[in-house]
């Protein structure tokens, strides 16, 4: 766990096994999660360990390849990953979140079987229960393309994951008992880059050459900004989209976000700082790596670049990221052959966010409804027909009129193949994040103001993004479309992660009448079941059996 130099990080930590010429390549992983003591802040504490890491290692991936990890929980309380942007096509029972999947019980494993059917790109994993994340078990997640289908820029010299998040010298469950008794959180007490705290993390380079950077914010709340001291950088890719490449110096990765960008070592050979900073947080929080050229003159020295402290640098830059038409997705025709801007909109979800006090403590709510989680995933009583558990339509299209806040377990109805605008207002004066697990939007506008019918006008329908998470700015709006082509229960939650966890998500249910396996796979023969989910293996034991061999 010392040092991180990019030759480690690089190095291969699964085996490979190729099951067949005609069908896509296995990779099989085996984790062991347990505590252990890390002390990224200077201040030892309890931490999330994979394989005794921290943060977890790296996934190597390729467009279609098949990934299991059998995941051995050694915690003494149950645990679940997810996996943020993988889309787990018509399979939402392998998201890991609770309403999909159920929890690993202590001392037991389970084992994850996905594919990462046509995706390319940058993402990330974290662990989804209770408050785990504030104690790591999250790792970088990567979806290279196939050989053969091009790139549009040349192979880097180094392909390097950098996980950046604000962080708490406070343990994970003293901050969960903090929102089990309704209290709002503290901010966090610094940040941390790939699991290290300032000047702890060194990044080699080699003169001349050029390196990929991936960068994800796996932090709980706040935006930080990237930056490296006398290098610009090349904007190249949003969790799964190559952009039309445009030279940066500085970019501001909201929680949740993954982007890849280019720097070349073309400076005089000395040390630089890398420096990530709080935006739009009331307390300026900064912490620094270090990139070392090889043939290094200098250590760093002084105070590190500053980052822009204003609101719309950070919009305009936002604004500015396009996707490259030209370039090749996880198939080698261009993205810009599916002409999103010219399919109709079947619907308009307008979810607007709002804090406030139920029973005596403080709630977030999406819609006027706070998320409560059920005893049993919707997901299995969805699939073995248990009533009771959810109601779809527990949430609505539009927000209420009033601010009141009701608990619910909110799943809103979809119909497969809906091609959707979902529009996130933020009447807030905080900066909020979004996810949608099971798909990639279409990024299409956002904007200061209040939403109306006429801000359409200004949507790019042209080359927007598609990615799976998206900021909204304070007082401001985010409009996204989505082509509902995949069936399932999927998630979508703040990223704000004390608002995710006082319930500011819910479930977006997109179902078919037509069961069949084209649309949707059946539940994994190695399925955990809990709730009122369990023993129904026993009543129903050809359900299980009919299952998909991977
Ligand atoms: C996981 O790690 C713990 C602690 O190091 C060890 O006791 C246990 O045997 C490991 N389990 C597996 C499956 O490797
Ligand atoms: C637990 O691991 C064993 C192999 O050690 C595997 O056979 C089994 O399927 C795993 N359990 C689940 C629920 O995936
Ligand atoms: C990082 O190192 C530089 C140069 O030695 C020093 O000036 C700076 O104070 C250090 N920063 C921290 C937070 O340790
Ligand atoms: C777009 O992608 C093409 C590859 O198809 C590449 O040649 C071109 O440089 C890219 N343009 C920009 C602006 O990124
Ligand atoms: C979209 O709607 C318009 C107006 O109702 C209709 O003329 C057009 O054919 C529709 N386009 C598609 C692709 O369905
Ligand atoms: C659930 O109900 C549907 C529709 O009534 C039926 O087609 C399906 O087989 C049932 N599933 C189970 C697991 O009983």
């Amino acid at each position: 766990m010392k040092g991180i130099m990019w030759h480690l990080v690089v190095s291969i930590i699964c085996v490979v096994a190729i099951v067949g010429s005609a069908e896509d390549p296995y990779r099989f992983f085996t984790w062991n999660i347990t505590y252990g003591d890390i002390s990224p802040l200077g201040v030892p504490q309890q931490g999330i360990l994979i394989n005794g890491q921290f943060p977890g290692p790296d996934i190597y991936s390729v467009t279609n390849d098949n990934i299991i990890i059998n995941v051995f929980n050694n915690l003494p309380e149950p645990f679940l990953l997810s996996w943020n942007g993988i889309q787990q096509r018509k399979n939402s029972f392998e998201d890991g979140v609770f309403g999909t999947t159920c929890p690993i019980p202590p001392g037991k494993n389970f084992t994850y079987k996905m594919q990462m059917k046509d995706q390319i790109g940058s993402f990330y994993y974290f662990p989804s229960l209770a408050f785990h994340k504030a104690a790591g078990g999250f790792g970088g997640f990567r979806i290279l393309s196939r050989p053969g289908i091009p790139v549009p820029f040349p192979e880097p010299a180094g392909d390097i994951t950098v996980l950046i998040g604000d962080w708490y010298k406070t343990n994970h469950k003293v901050l969960q008992s903090i929102l089990d008794k309704g209290k709002m959180l503290m901010s966090p007490d610094g940040i941390l880059i790939n699991g290290r705290g300032s000047n702890d993390s060194r990044f080699t380079v080699e003169p001349g050459k050029t390196y990929r950077l991936r960068i994800s914010n796996v932090g709980i709340r706040d935006s930080l900004n990237f930056r490296i001291e006398g290098h610009s950088m090349k904007l190249v890719e949003v969790e799964g989209t190559h952009t039309m490449q445009t030279t940066i110096t500085s970019l501001d990765v909201h929680v949740g976000q993954s982007y890849s960008v280019l720097v070349t070592a073309d400076q005089p050979p000395q040390d630089y700082y890398i420096a990530v900073s709080t935006r739009f947080s009331t307390k300026l929080l900064t912490t620094t790596a270090v990139l070392h050229y090889t043939n290094s003159a200098k250590p760093v020295s002084g105070p590190p670049p500053p980052g822009p402290t204003d609101l719309p640098f950070s919009l305009n830059q936002a604004r500015s990221i396009r996707t490259n038409l030209t370039a090749s997705g996880p198939r080698p025709n261009p993205q810009g052959s599916y002409h999103y801007g010219k399919i109709n909109v079947t619907r308009t979800i307008i979810l607007a966010s709002t804090a406030g006090i139920v029973n005596g403590k403080q709630r977030y709510a999406v819609n006027g409804i706070s998320f409560i989680p059920p005893d049993t995933p919707m997901k299995l009583a969805d699939y073995f027909n248990i009533s009771g558990v959810f109601r779809v339509g527990s949430i609505s299209d539009n927000p209420p009129l009033g601010n009141g806040i009701n608990l619910d377990t909110s799943v809103m109805g979809a119909d497969y193949r809906a091609f959707v605008e979902i529009v996130f207002e933020n009447r807030e004066n905080i900066v909020q994040s979004w996810h949608l697990d099971g798909y990639a939007f279409f990024l299409v506008g956002m904007d200061g103001g209040t939403w109306t019918s006429d801000s359409r006008k200004q949507y790019n329908l042209v080359d927007a993004v598609s990615r799976s998470t998206t900021q909204v700015y304070p007082n401001s709006w985010t409009a996204v479309y989505v082509a509902l082509d995949n069936v399932g229960m999927w998630n979508i939650r703040s990223e704000y992660w004390a608002r995710q966890y006082l319930g500011q998500q819910y479930y977006l249910r997109v179902y078919t009448p037509v069961k069949s396996v084209r649309d949707e796979y059946p539940i994994p023969s190695n399925a955990l079941l809990c709730g009122r989910a369990q023993g129904i293996k026993k009543k129903h034991p050809l359900l299980i059996t009919n299952t998909l061999t991977f």
